[in-house]
């Protein structure tokens, strides 16, 4: 939803800033997309009411550490020194910034993707793909104090997209970022440079703006070999809102 319809609510004495700038249309996801009818029934069909921000949208929950249960950071086995999944063995991690550039310390992350034959566990999954009893690809953690995150998981596999008769979606991870405000939820998908399924996807593509389509991409880090635990390495910062916004999928 764009935040452009959204109002800040006037100056006054007590609030002397606008607290959340919008971010640029152009820079999101097309939200009707030609070929994929689920984007014509998910969104409004209708432009959007402008209306000023209330106190619940302004603030969010706290304590959150205190209130959901985090996971460890490793999704490449279900428990501590388990069986490791099977697949490629990677890390993901960066910064969680704000629409100024400030780091979101305590911002809970939540992450969910295929496994590397490309199947989830949900019963809507139709994929005839084998389940890895190894593998749930979910789940949550908090940035640090200087707003980093770091998880090591599998790389996921691309899946048939069922309600097309062409269509596979390329290898990605989704994201869920809920930072100090419900202003500041953010929820997108994150892709592999260089995965020839990218060319054809319909949501990569529908992020029109070249410079706005690489923040859905992570970016390939250098690795070490045989230097303790071989994988390879993604970076990929996230700013919530603002015209650096990292753009929003569903
Ligand atoms: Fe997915």
């Amino acid at each position: 939803m764009s935040s452009s319809v959204y109002k800040a609510a006037e100056k006054t004495e007590a609030q002397p800033h606008i607290e959340y700038l919008p971010y640029d249309d152009s820079t999101q996801c097309l939200r009707q997309i030609k070929g994929y009818p689920r984007s014509f029934t998910r969104v409004p069909s209708r432009p959007l009411i402008e209306r000023p921000l209330t106190l619940s949208e302004r603030t969010g929950p706290i304590d959150l550490e205190q209130r959901v249960a985090v996971d460890s950071t490793d999704f490449s086995s279900i428990t501590p020194g388990g069986p490791r999944a099977i697949g490629q063995l990677m890390t993901a991690s960066g910064r969680v910034l704000d629409e100024d550039g400030s780091p979101i310390a305590g911002a809970m992350i939540e992450i969910w993707q295929a496994n590397a034959a490309g199947k989830y566990i949900h019963q809507m999954d139709r994929h005839e793909a084998p389940l890895d009893p190894n593998f749930t690809g979910q789940g949550r953690f908090l940035t640090d104090s200087e707003g980093r995150y770091e998880f090591r998981t599998i790389k996921p596999g691309g899946y048939p997209v069922g309600e097309s008769d062409w269509w596979w979606r390329p290898p990605h991870i989704h994201f869920s970022i809920l930072g100090p405000s419900w202003m500041s939820h953010f929820v997108t998908q994150i892709f592999f440079p260089g995965e020839p399924l990218n060319e054809t996807d319909l949501l990569v593509n529908g992020v029109l703006d070249p410079e706005a389509r690489q923040r859905i991409f992570f970016e390939p880090q250098p690795t070490k070999v045989n230097k303790g635990t071989n994988l390879l390495r993604f970076e990929r910062d996230f700013v919530l809102r603002g015209k650096r916004s990292t753009p929003q999928l569903p």
